[in-house]
């Protein structure tokens, strides 16, 4: 039997339209732009307009990636959105946005909750859909609008997040080599508490007392995070780099999760990979959440930094303590 791999057709990518500088941000927290850009490396975010959901956004991103394509709404029969912040409890982003784009009522639509890893996990579980032949045409969407849990006036946290949208599409090929050649997901779900928002789900419903103490929030320990982050990060990238006997050298791009560029730094020093062969655009847009990976695939494809015949090395963590990792043959 033939054997068939994924591969993406392609890629598209949404921003709100308001940028919100470290300067602004310091008029309404304690914090300066020089702290920020030095710990973080963030200049700015984009934040969501009144009314602008996440289904919206990533409706925005997925137009984009079935136009790269070539494709439309008619031809896709799976759509998973990766998100934390969906517009509703329920029913799934992913049916919001089926209704937006005009996907069939044939088409498989559900959300996936892997927070900052939720695109990796989404584009895993995608491509074990196609591969079964089940399905022909996947949209695959990362999208946020994470100011909406975001708490604005605790400095340790709100100048970290932005919202916006990746999709990218995908078919099946039986040539040999190319599209998604693996992927290695893994959690630490001992360690979900360094990264959470404790009320608003079933064991703590939202309540005037829990609303008033900010606890419908995200809540982070950002030290704990940022050290767990470098080095599962690194051993998410060479535990898939390993498994399919490629070096870290022979990669033309990693694509990271872009939450803050000194976790970046260090991945690049302990893979001995220079930062040139990183993509880096959290001084734009902040940590986006499952937006961040595909807003920087997109920006990569599109600014001719990834040819015919390159390896991308994807890789990821978040809340959950969630990792992923992906290797791309384009
Ligand atoms: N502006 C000014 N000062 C701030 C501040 C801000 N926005 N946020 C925190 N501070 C203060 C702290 O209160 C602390 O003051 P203190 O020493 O008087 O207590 C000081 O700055 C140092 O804070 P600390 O938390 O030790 O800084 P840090 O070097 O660890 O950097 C992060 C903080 C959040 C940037 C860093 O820990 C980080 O990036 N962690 C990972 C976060 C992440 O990636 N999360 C997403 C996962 S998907």
């Amino acid at each position: 039997m033939t054997q068939r791999s994924t591969v993406i057709l392609g890629t598209g990518s949404y921003a709100p339209e308001r940028v919100v500088t470290n300067e602004e941000l310091s008029k309404t927290v304690d914090t300066s732009d020089e702290w920020i850009h030095t710990r973080s490396g963030i200049r700015e975010r984009r934040i969501a307009g009144p009314g602008e959901t996440t289904s919206d956004m990533g409706a925005a991103a997925a137009r984009r990636a079935l136009e790269a394509a070539g494709l439309t709404a008619a031809d896709i029969d799976l759509l998973v959105v990766a998100t934390v912040t969906p517009d509703l409890v329920m029913p799934a982003a992913a049916c919001l946005i089926q209704t937006k784009l005009g996907v069939p009522s044939t088409a498989a639509c559900f959300d996936l909750n892997a927070a900052c890893s939720g695109f990796v996990y989404a584009l895993d579980t995608a491509c074990a859909m196609l591969t079964s032949g089940r399905y022909r045409r996947a949209l695959v969407i990362g999208a946020e609008k994470f100011s909406s849990i975001v708490d604005w006036q605790d400095r340790t946290t709100c100048v970290l997040f932005g919202d916006g949208a990746g999709a990218v599409v995908l078919g099946t090929t039986e040539q040999p080599g190319v599209g998604l050649l693996g992927t290695k997901l893994g959690a630490f779900g001992e360690s979900a508490e360094l990264l959470y928002v404790p009320a608003g789900g079933s064991n703590e419903p939202a309540t005037a007392a829990s609303i008033a103490a900010r606890r419908h929030c995200v809540k982070m320990k950002g030290k704990e995070v940022f050290k767990l982050a470098v080095r599962v990060m690194d051993e998410a990238a060479r535990d898939i780099l390993e498994q399919h006997h490629v070096r870290a050298d022979q990669i033309s791009l990693v694509i990271p999760h872009q939450a803050n560029l000194r976790i970046i730094e260090a991945i690049s020093e302990y893979l001995e990979l220079p930062m040139e062969r990183f993509f880096v655009n959290v001084d734009r847009y902040g940590n986006t959440s499952a937006a961040s990976i595909p807003i920087a695939l997109d920006e990569a494809r599109r600014s001719g930094r990834i040819k015919t015949g390159d390896l991308t090395l994807l890789v990821a963590f978040g809340a959950g303590l969630t990792y992923g990792s992906a290797l791309i043959r384009w």
